[in-house]
This record gives C-alpha cells, sequence and structure tokens, in this order.
C-alpha cells in the first residue's frame, strides 16, 4: 500500500533563504506576494541556486477578508469555471478588510455566554451561522517567463474547512483543519498577469474539545518548479549509526522524489553536498536515474560523515543537506533541508534513548494558541513560546492532538526541543492514511521530531481487536516512511494490554502513576513506556484562594480535576522511574477553552505552567528545580495582603536547594531540609514587610537568596520587550511585557489597572492579553470601517438592442427619461425574470441618491445580483464593468463615477438561452473611512502582554502605554531592514 502522491506539502524541503528553517524568524527575512521580487531576491540571496529555477514564495500579505456567508452560491458544480460572487475572479474585493496570514477570526469575535465553553466561548458554529463562514482573497502576478513552470499552491492549514478557487476555477475542497493541503495550479493560472485565490472557509464544525481558532491559520506559499523537479516533500535525509548506536561514521541515507512532468523521458542526476553546522561543504555525492515520462521515481543516495558533531536540546546543532538536480548539464531544481545527526529510540528497561543514551523526558503537551493572536501564531512567537518552556527546563512537546504548524518544528530543530508528533485522527482508511503520510513526509528530516503518536485517549474503541487493526496498519506504515523512529499512543487506561496497547510499539500513559504501572511493566517486559500526558493540575498567576463566581484557581500545586494530580504526586513518581521516559505534562501554556473545573465567567484553562502569554505560574518554579541544573529558590505567595494582618498564611518554597530558610522582617521562620522532588511549607501570621528566603547546599553555604516585598500602590508602567530590534518584514514581532511598579519601582503583584497603548512608526499591535482566564476584554482592535447601504428596489426596463461591448448607448446616459417603460419592483417581483426568449437583450435602469456627506468618505460600491446571461453595467453613463457567466454576482468600485444627488444605474442584459434578464437585488454601499478603536488591556495581577508586529517599514516604533494614575512609558525599538 502506497499513499504518497504529489499532493504533499512541504516545510522542511525549503529552498531559499527567504524562508530558511536554519535561520530564526529574527533573522529572517521574507519576501513576499510579487514573483518578480522574489526572484531578485533568489538572485542576491541565494548564489549557489542562481541557476535553479524554484522559488519558495510566501503569500501571506495582503489578503481581503470578509466575515459572512453573504454568497451561499458561489460554489458552482454545475460547469467548471464558474465560481460566482467571490469565487470569481471579477468579483470586487476593494472594500473588504486587509489582513495578513496567518490570521484567526475567531480571537476577534466576542466572548459569549452562550457559546461553547470547550471552544473558549466565542460565538462559532452552528449555533453562530454568520460569524462561521468567512472568505479570503488574495491576488498576485507571474510573469510571462514562467510559462511552462509548475505552481504548487499550498496551505499548511486552514480551520476548518477550506473551498479554494484559482481564477475561478475550483482547485480544491478540504476538510479538517490541521492538516495540510496542496494543488499543482499551474493549468488554471495566468502567465503573464494577475491571478486570484479565492477560500471559503467554513468553521462551523470542530474537531478539538478546546480552542481551534478560524480561518487561515497557518502560512500560504506558492513553489514554482521546473517541469522536472523534486517532488513537494520529496526529499528525506536519514542520518542513521549501526545498531542505532552514536559511534564512528554515520551513514547519511538520502531518497530524492523526482517529479517529470513533461510528456519526454529524461535522464537527471542528482548532486548532494552536506554542510556542517558551521557552513562548511563537508561532502558531495551523486546518482543518475532514467525518468519515463509523466511520471515519479526515487532516487537513494548515501554517503558517510567522519566526526559527526550530535544534535541534542542542549547542543541543537543543524547540518544542511542541498540536493541540485540538472537534466543535460542545465541545473533544473535545488533544495535544501537542515538536518540533525542524532539518534532516538526507546528501550523498556532505560526508557527514552538520545544519541544512545537514558533522556528524561520533560515535555509539555501544547495547543497552537497564545495570548492576542488566537491560533495564528507568527513565526517569531513561536520561537519565543519554545524559549519559554525550555526556561522551566522543558525539553519535548507533545503537538497535541494534531499535527503541527512546520515553523514549530523548524524553531524546535534550532533551538532545541524534541517533539512527539501527533495525528489528530486514527484511522486506516485512505483519506486518514494520505493525511498520515503527509505528515510524515513533511516533518521526517526534522531531528526534533523524536517519535510519533497515532492518536490520543480512544475511549470508545481502544481496547478493541479493529482498534489494534488501525494502530498496527498506522504504525506499520510509519515504519516504513520513516524506519528510524518509533510510534506510540496516548493511552488513558491503566494495566490494560488489550486492543491498541498490545500492538503499539511504546505504550504512552495518560494520567497514570501508581502500582498497575509497575505491574504493567513487569507483565510486559519487553514494550518501552513513556508518559503521554500527566499532571493537568489547575492555578492561575498570582491566585491563592478559590473562587468560584470569579473562575479562579489557587496556584498552590494543591487543585486538580478527578481524572489528574499533582505536579509533585506525577513528577515524585516518574522521577523514581527511569522505564518510564519522563512525561508530558497537560500543558506548558494555558489555552482558551476547557475552562476547568469552573465554566463561564472563566474561558480559558488554567493547566499550564506558563499562562496563555507564557508568564510563568509558582509552579514553573517547582518544575525548573527538578528539570534543571540550575539554583532555584522561589517563594510562594507574593506579600501584599491588606486586611489579613496576624491571619496565617501558608508560605511555600519550591527550590533544588538542599534546605531553605525563611525569615519576615529579618526573623527567622526556621530551617528545613528540601526532600527531592519536593516542595517546603511554613505557616506565617501575616505583616507587611519582607519575606526572604536562603537556599543552602549540602556544606551549608548560601546559593540562593529571594524575597517578596510588600509594595506600594501602582505608581508606574514598566514596557519590557523580548528583543531589541526586529526585521522589517511584515511578519517578525516583538513580544512586550507590561507591568506596574510602585513608586519605587517594585513590581506590584496585585495591580489590575487599566492601560491603553498607542503605537507609531513601522509597528502594529498584532494583539494584546494577560493571562486572566475570565478576561472577556477583546485580544484584538478590529478596524472598524462605517457602511451605509442603499437597497436599489425600483427599477424601469425594455426589451431593446444593446452593444455586446462597454459602448454607451442614449439609455444608458443619466437623464434618459425611462418613465414609459416597465416597472420591476425588486421587492415584489420574486425572482421572475423578464427576458421571456433566448437571444434577446433588455435594459434596465434605477436610480438611487447620494449626500455631500456620503462623498466626504473613503469609497462606494455597487452589488449586483447577475445579469443572465451576459451584462454590462453603467453608473451615470459610464462603463464600470461587465459580466458573462449568469451566475456572477460582480461587486464595482463606484466611487469615482459618482456625485452628490440623483445617480443613474443602467445595464444591458442579453439573455442566451432560455429565460434570461437582470437580478434585482443590487444595493450601493458607501463606505467610511477605516478607524481602529484605541487599545487597552487590563492588568492581570500586575503583568500584561502586547504583540507588536513589523509593518514591512524599516525603521523605528513607539509603543507608549498609559493608565489613569500612573506614569506613562514609552519604549523605542527599531524594525531593521531586511539583508539578504
Ligand atoms: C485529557 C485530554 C486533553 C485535555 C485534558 C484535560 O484527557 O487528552 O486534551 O482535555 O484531558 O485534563
Amino acid at each position: 500500500m502506497d499513499f504518497k502522491d504529489i499532493d504533499s506539502p512541504g516545510s522542511c524541503l525549503i529552498l531559499l533563504l527567504m524562508k530558511d528553517p536554519l535561520v530564526s524568524p529574527s533573522a529572517r527575512p521574507i519576501v513576499r506576494a510579487l514573483v518578480a521580487v522574489a526572484f531578485i531576491m533568489l538572485l542576491v540571496t541565494q548564489r549557489s541556486a542562481a541557476d535553479s529555477p524554484r522559488q519558495h514564495l510566501s503569500l501571506d500579505a495582503n489578503w481581503k477578508f470578509h466575515l459572512g456567508d453573504d454568497w451561499p452560491d458561489a460554489l458552482s458544480l454545475v460547469n467548471s469555471g464558474t465560481g460566482s460572487g467571490p469565487a470569481s475572479e471579477r468579483f470586487a474585493d476593494s472594500y473588504w478588510r486587509a489582513v495578513n496570514l496567518p490570521h484567526d477570526w475567531a480571537v476577534e469575535l466576542p466572548f459569549d455566554s452562550s457559546a461553547d465553553g470547550s471552544h473558549g466561548f466565542k460565538p462559532l458554529g452552528r449555533a453562530f451561522p454568520s460569524n462561521s463562514i468567512a472568505w479570503y482573497r488574495h491576488t498576485f502576478e507571474l510573469p510571462a517567463s514562467d510559462s511552462g513552470k509548475r505552481i504548487w499552491l499550498t496551505f499548511d492549514g486552514v480551520m476548518h474547512d477550506a473551498t479554494v478557487w484559482v481564477n475561478g476555477w475550483l482547485v480544491r475542497q478540504h476538510e479538517g483543519g490541521y492538516y495540510p493541503f496542496r494543488e499543482d495550479i499551474s493549468d488554471v493560472v495566468h502567465f503573464g498577469g494577475e491571478n486570484t485565490v479565492a477560500v471559503r472557509v467554513d468553521a462551523t464544525e470542530s474537531e478539538g474539545w478546546f480552542y481551534e481558532g478560524a480561518g487561515i491559520y497557518r502560512h500560504v506559499w506558492l513553489d514554482l518548479t521546473a517541469p522536472v523537479a523534486i517532488a513537494p516533500d520529496g526529499m528525506f535525509v536519514s542520518p542513521r549509526f549501526e545498531k542505532n548506536i552514536p559511534q564512528g561514521s554515520p551513514q547519511i541515507a538520502v531518497e530524492v522524489y523526482l517529479l517529470n512532468t513533461t510528456t519526454n523521458a529524461t535522464k537527471a542526476t542528482v548532486n548532494c553536498e552536506i554542510i556542517s553546522p558551521d557552513g562548511k561543504s563537508l561532502k558531495k555525492f551523486s546518482e543518475s536515474e532514467e525518468l519515463k515520462r509523466e511520471s515519479q521515481r526515487a532516487v537513494k543516495l548515501e554517503s558517510k560523515l567522519s566526526s559527526p558533531v550530535l544534535w541534542s536540546p542542549e547542543s541543537p546543532k543543524l547540518y544542511r543537506l542541498v540536493a541540485t538536480v540538472s537534466v543535460d548539464g542545465k541545473v533544473v531544481d535545488q533544495v535544501a533541508s537542515p538536518f540533525g545527526i542524532r539518534t532516538v529510540g526507546f528501550d523498556p528497561t532505560n526508557g527514552f534513548l538520545l544519541n544512545g543514551k537514558h533522556y528524561e523526558l520533560y515535555g509539555t503537551c501544547n495547543h497552537q494558541d497564545h495570548a492576542g493572536v488566537g491560533a495564528a501564531i507568527p513565526d517569531a512567537l513561536q520561537e519565543f513560546r519554545v524559549k519559554k518552556l525550555k526556561e522551566f527546563g522543558c525539553n519535548a512537546i507533545r503537538t497535541s492532538h494534531n499535527p503541527p504548524t512546520p515553523e514549530l518544528l523548524d524553531a524546535c530543530d534550532r533551538l532545541g526541543m524534541l517533539v512527539l508528533d501527533e495525528s489528530r485522527l486514527m484511522g486506516s482508511d485512505s483519506e486518514n492514511m494520505k493525511k498520515w503520510d503527509d505528515q510524515i513526509r513533511r516533518d521526517r528530516n526534522h531531528p526534533s521530531v523524536a517519535f510519533w503518536s497515532i492518536a490520543n485517549e480512544q475511549f470508545a474503541v481502544q481496547d478493541t481487536p479493529i482498534a489494534a487493526n488501525v494502530a498496527r496498519t498506522m504504525q506499520d506504515y510509519a515504519n516504513k516512511l520513516d524506519p528510524t523512529r518509533l510510534v506510540t499512543y496516548a493511552s488513558p487506561e491503566g494495566d490494560v494490554f488489550r486492543g491498541i496497547n498490545s500492538v503499539i510499539e511504546v505504550r504512552g500513559w495518560n494520567y497514570h502513576y501508581g502500582p498497575d504501572m509497575d505491574q504493567y511493566h513487569a507483565g510486559h517486559p519487553d514494550q518501552p513506556n513513556v508518559g503521554t500526558e500527566q499532571a493537568s493540575v489547575v492555578g492561575d498567576r498570582g491566585i491563592y484562594l478559590n473562587d468560584a463566581a470569579r473562575g479562579y484557581v489557587s496556584a498552590y500545586d494543591v487543585l486538580w480535576p478527578g481524572w489528574t494530580t499533582t505536579a509533585e504526586s506525577w513528577w515524585s513518581f516518574f522521577a523514581d522511574r527511569p522505564w518510564l521516559s519522563g512525561a508530558f505534562v497537560w500543558t506548558g501554556f494555558d489555552y482558551r477553552g476547557e475552562p476547568t473545573p469552573y465554566w463561564w465567567p472563566c474561558v480559558n484553562s488554567h493547566f499550564g505552567i506558563l499562562d496563555t502569554c507564557g508568564f510563568p505560574k509558582d509552579v514553573f518554579y517547582y518544575y525548573k528545580s527538578w528539570w534543571t541544573t540550575n539554583t532555584v529558590l522561589h517563594v510562594v505567595p507574593h506579600w501584599n495582603w491588606p486586611g489579613k494582618e496576624s491571619q496565617e498564611i501558608s508560605v511555600w518554597a519550591y527550590s533544588n536547594c538542599k534546605a531553605v530558610e525563611l525569615f519576615l522582617n529579618g526573623r527567622n521562620l526556621g530551617k528545613q531540609i528540601m526532600p527531592k522532588d519536593s516542595h517546603l511549607e511554613w505557616n506565617v501570621k501575616y505583616e507587611p514587610g519582607i519575606l526572604s528566603a536562603k537556599g543552602y547546599d549540602a556544606d551549608g553555604n548560601v546559593i540562593a537568596e529571594t524575597k517578596e516585598e510588600t509594595t506600594g500602590e501602582p505608581a508606574q508602567i514598566q514596557l519590557t520587550p523580548d528583543r531589541k530590534t526586529i526585521n522589517a518584514d511584515g511578519e517578525d514581532v516583538a513580544v512586550f511585557t507590561v507591568a506596574a511598579l510602585d513608586a519605587q519601582g517594585r513590581f506590584v503583584p496585585t495591580a489590575q489597572n487599566k492601560i491603553h497603548f498607542s503605537i507609531e512608526g513601522a509597528g502594529r499591535i498584532l494583539g494584546a492579553g494577560n493571562g486572566d482566564p475570565s478576561c472577556h476584554e477583546p485580544d484584538v482592535f478590529v478596524p472598524e470601517v462605517p457602511t451605509r447601504r442603499i437597497v436599489v428596489n425600483e427599477w424601469r426596463w425594455k426589451l431593446a438592442k444593446i452593444p455586446h461591448n462597454r459602448g454607451a448607448i442614449p439609455e444608458y446616459a443619466n437623464d434618459f427619461d425611462d418613465s414609459a417603460w416597465n416597472t420591476l419592483d425588486a421587492k415584489t417581483s420574486g425572482g421572475e425574470l423578464t427576458i421571456k426568449t433566448p437571444d434577446t437583450a433588455a435594459i434596465y435602469r434605477a436610480h438611487f441618491t447620494l449626500t455631500a456627506d456620503d462623498l466626504k468618505d473613503a469609497g462606494a460600491q455597487i452589488s449586483f445580483g447577475g445579469a443572465d446571461d451576459e451584462g454590462w453595467y453603467f453608473v451615470n453613463g459610464q462603463f464600470i464593468g461587465e459580466t458573462h457567466d449568469w451566475q456572477a454576482q460582480p461587486i464595482f468600485d463606484i466611487k469615482k463615477f459618482i456625485h452628490v444627488g440623483d445617480n443613474a444605474i443602467a445595464v444591458g442584459v442579453n439573455n442566451v438561452v432560455g429565460q434570461g434578464g437582470l437580478h434585482p437585488n443590487v444595493s450601493v454601499e458607501v463606505i467610511g473611512k477605516t478607524s481602529t478603536p484605541p487599545w487597552s488591556r487590563s492588568l492581570f495581577n500586575g503583568l500584561a502582554q502586547i504583540v507588536v508586529q513589523s509593518t514591512c517599514e524599516a525603521g523605528e516604533f513607539q509603543l507608549t502605554a498609559s493608565s489613569d494614575g500612573l506614569k506613562p512609558t514609552t519604549a523605542v525599538e527599531r524594525a531593521l531592514p531586511c539583508t539578504p
């Protein structure tokens, strides 16, 4: 069985430095949209690829967006190339909102208590049809000189169902939000002209039980290749050591899938070059292969590499394989892929093995969701998130419960983070296997990917022989495509060896610790194990009391839903059992949806070690103590408790020091020995002042000190960016921490002030957050466009001869007297067509009135219900457009044709077959100036976050934060021009 076809998308096979996974987003120039510009960049940036016609171009910039299913009939399955409304290339979208990708419209919607809480109380889905369908349109140009190339359009992920047209041709209907899809659109593009991609996105259905976003929330790419080229995702680089032990020289096994789309047989040569992590050419090797006409063929090559530098999370050294394809001595393609040299495996006794040794997985599960931006996470924010996870020692991510965005894997490769790469649904039918194939081919070059997961918690079927069959088929297929990695399943069962557990290579454990695991291990000593999901302890940053009414939970590690446990219980059990391999905590970051244990007004989960912004909760320091070798000393809680004087407060210390001593205002409250994998507690009568602690090593030396100080009221705002500069590429972001300080400059952990933000210069605010699980303030302030709609109902018409072109006749003029013509009232006509015979034409006329105020505004457009079969449209005697498709519902920009007072519309309609005429559902929209409401966000326990994105301009931007009664502040940062 082979589920491979050429529709496998890819990220790791990227040729150009324009989007180079070896280069972090902060250092990566992204060139977008215009092929011509990109081609120049190609010449400049990649000398060795100068002869390769391949271009890999981002289509993220400059999309038009419209929320609402206003063209339900756009999809036509009657004839080809006849998508109507926005699907048509003639459709005018000039007044739609401009957006850049990735884009998530769900995050822009208000919270609604009647909406589905598990998805974050966003009004999406069957109960909210007007919010659940949207359109995106994008145009790009292709020079005539590209004619003959293959043109591939790739969507990395659209939430949830996408229908895609190119130049009015329906090219793809794709279901499901997490898998990429790609089309070869070479046949339907205009070379030497403008091309239109229209996407109708239907987010009515969902897959997860968590927030999933809505829209084109991952990247879109355009790839241009020669007719003989490396197939999409057509390169597999796989370093292998004998017996999977990293000694001696690894074999670098390379498979290159060549695609010959020509009608001639040909011979192609693949030249491979291995580049070292420090940029030196290490090896060159090649192979030639005969290619039949219109065929695909794998070319297998191999080489040995001496003294390899091994990849690991601690030392993520990346090599690069560059494959150059030539035909008749001419370079026809070049693709480069980063790769890492390392071995991964599992051992029933020693657990997970990295480079031949036990390696404890300090993992976290995560959804693709961040404060401010929802599911549409820019690449630089992916990198920010991976770095945040590494801060507490996390060395592995489980992409629960779906395949990840490729850029997350790029960041994991570069920064050093292992990945458990999970499929969405289990299934061995052709569609699911095709998706599984796509996922593995796309992701298997990433050294970060350590093993595959076929699914999560299939309660209904997991114990059945049928589920075992399906699991075996998926596992065998993964082994075939990728012999270097094993397969697991996230099983929520105990000592059960039935169904999936009985066939899976690595037994996964969700929410389990206790004697039955030892029992299972003893009973199945040959099966390796891993903790696929643990903890689910809940807590909120800076909250130390449960508050059901407000939906807050205490940050002490004491509260967990029935099926889960505390951080300390699960970890101390796993830490003593290396055969369990470590585990993945549910979750690294909080995410929208699954508010547990409380429901509305809570809209987020509280499972994260970090909140939705990436601000640490106290449990962060528990994990950091036991997952890193850094010295950690952290006391819980803060020391601002006015009104609690003389009451006892439970004080905890997280630390990996041998002993910790606590002081209040200098008084010694006792020294305690820190038990391994645990924490310490004191009961302390509150008095304002300084709660401090000292940490000691085994010899009694003080190796750490910390303090929590009672602060004054908030007096000033502090803005701290994660980076000093960003790239002026329209994609890069800086993440600003907003904090409240008192007059003495001390952080105020209880501040809840509302902060207002403004920005000037080369940056735009992309989103705002604060980590508050019950905050209903907007994450995004969407530009508003005031629109006045004038419905044109009253028409006059008569049969007449008309020019079948843009030529005007007296009947189209403003002042033509049509009073003797037939009347047609859109309100009462019931859709009846007025031209009863074929090969007959008619003229339709109507009027609308505009005020001087209307003309002050930004623009106007007219929307028509369509002309059956052809129409020539005029406003005030001037031609505005034509249609030749009886289903087209055109919208024309009429700003330059209108005036104050009476305006006349005239349409000449030619009925070719059957009955015909004008569909009189016509409206004029007067569109005002776009304005963006001022940005604001309340602090949650002292902190908020603002994500600022480059506008594409190079230069400075100033972000200003102000609030009543607080000293404002302005942060100045630079967006640097992208250097090739
Ligand atoms: C697990 C599930 C996760 C999440 C978690 C909450 O069973 O796999 O997706 O729902 O429970 O504790």
